[in-house]
């Protein structure tokens, strides 16, 4: 069996991890795509490093773009990377634009593709990430689904019969390196805060950054809260508060680069809480028991609030933000919706029966 993996984006990438081990234990040949849609170190090299992926054997080189630019630039690439090496699967991950070129190029060339982390909905559909994993999760042969409440979605679009409970790759990565030595104490004295002080943040999305009155609320929220927060600084986030003249340091707000992933977790289990927009980051905090606050209206990992350890707020409501950042921990919860971190043998096990199969489902 053969599996051509298509990443691009810094999320995609943790991903991959657990799913690129897997093949090299059991001997599956895996070529690994990079589209290149995230090109700084810290966003990407940094996460094949840290995480020990092989380096990618095609990279595109794309870089960014508007959605059709970028989209449209991966996907006339990807015809010839698919033709050349005729996998059994095209693997896609999440919902980005790498994911959408991947599928829609292995689609029209007649390649299976699964797709990984599928039947997550926000049903907002002015999310570029909703378009993305709505019409990959339609194009794909092999549905490999992270929840239940995901297997759900799908059957309700009646693609229940090419669905497969996997559980989270996520999850896979984040034991591991957690059960890996991290020098939290480091990474803390580096960030200068001391355990269960300080919230982490991140903001990155479209729909909290590019609109000023927004990402000001946001902003203003942040600064407001009762104990320091770090905001570890995507390049949008950064791009666009510069255009739209917003400081972000101020109050409690301090911003620092990205982290690697390593830092991350050890940053994250000795925060007392996260403050995302992220949703890679609400499940690790879950998963971590720091109590997360998403500054969002919905989610796609409801889980994390039904068992209260995640709290929406409306981007728009500074106050609210900052009240939901101050609240005490919840009730302690051994809740594993997300699978017990073995994952990506269940994807492996899965993609060798429908390879042995020929073409899984529908
Ligand atoms: C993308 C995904 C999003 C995912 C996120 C993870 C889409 C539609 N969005 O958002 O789902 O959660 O990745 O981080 O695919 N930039 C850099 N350096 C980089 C990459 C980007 O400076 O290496 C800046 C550029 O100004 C670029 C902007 O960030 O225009 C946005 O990058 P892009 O790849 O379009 O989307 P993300 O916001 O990163």
């Amino acid at each position: 069996m053969k599996i051509l993996s298509v990443v691009g984006a810094r999320p995609q990438f943790v991903k991959l991890a657990p799913i690129a081990a897997e093949c090299a234990a059991r001997g599956v040949e895996h070529v690994i795509v990079h589209t290149g849609q995230h090109y700084d170190p810290m966003l990407s090299d940094v996460f094949f490093t840290d995480l020990g992926i092989p380096d990618p054997d095609v990279h595109l080189g794309v870089g960014s773009g508007s959605h059709g630019q970028q989209t449209g630039a991966m996907l006339a690439a990807m015809d010839e990377v698919i033709t050349a090496h005729r996998p059994d699967w095209v693997l896609v991950y999440g919902d980005t634009n790498s994911t959408l070129a991947g599928a829609l190029s292995a689609v029209k060339l007649h390649v299976p593709i699964a797709h990984l982390e599928a039947g997550l909905r926000s049903f907002n559909r002015r999310m570029p990430e909703e378009h993305n994993r709505v019409l990959t999760d339609h194009a794909a042969d092999l549905l490999l689904a992270p929840t239940q409440v995901a297997v759900d979605h799908l059957t309700a679009e009646g693609l229940g019969e090419r669905a497969v409970l996997v559980g989270d790759v996520m999850i896979d990565v984040l034991h591991r390196v957690r059960d890996e030595l991290v020098d939290a104490g480091a990474v803390l004295s580096e960030l200068g805060m001391r355990p269960r002080t300080y919230s982490v943040a991140t903001i990155h999305r479209a729909e909290s950054t590019d609109d000023p009155a927004v990402l000001s609320a946001i902003v203003k929220g942040l600064q407001q809260v009762d104990h320091p927060v770090v905001l570890l600084a995507h390049p949008r986030l950064r791009a666009r508060a510069a255009e739209h003249g917003l400081d972000l340091d101020g109050g409690s707000l301090t911003t620092r680069d990205p982290l690697p992933y390593p830092a991350l977790v050890a940053a994250v289990s000795n925060a007392r809480g996260v403050i995302t927009d992220s949703g890679g980051l609400q499940k690790e905090a879950f998963a971590l028991r720091t109590p997360c606050t998403t500054v969002r209206t919905e989610t796609e990992w409801v889980e994390t609030v039904e068992l209260g350890w995640n709290m929406l707020v409306d981007p728009g409501d500074a106050a609210a933000l900052r009240e939901a950042a101050s609240r005490p921990a919840p009730e302690p919860t051994d809740a594993a919706p997300y699978g017990d971190g073995h994952a990506a043998s269940a994807v492996l096990d899965a993609l060798s029966g429908g390879a042995a199969a020929g073409r899984v489902g529908g």
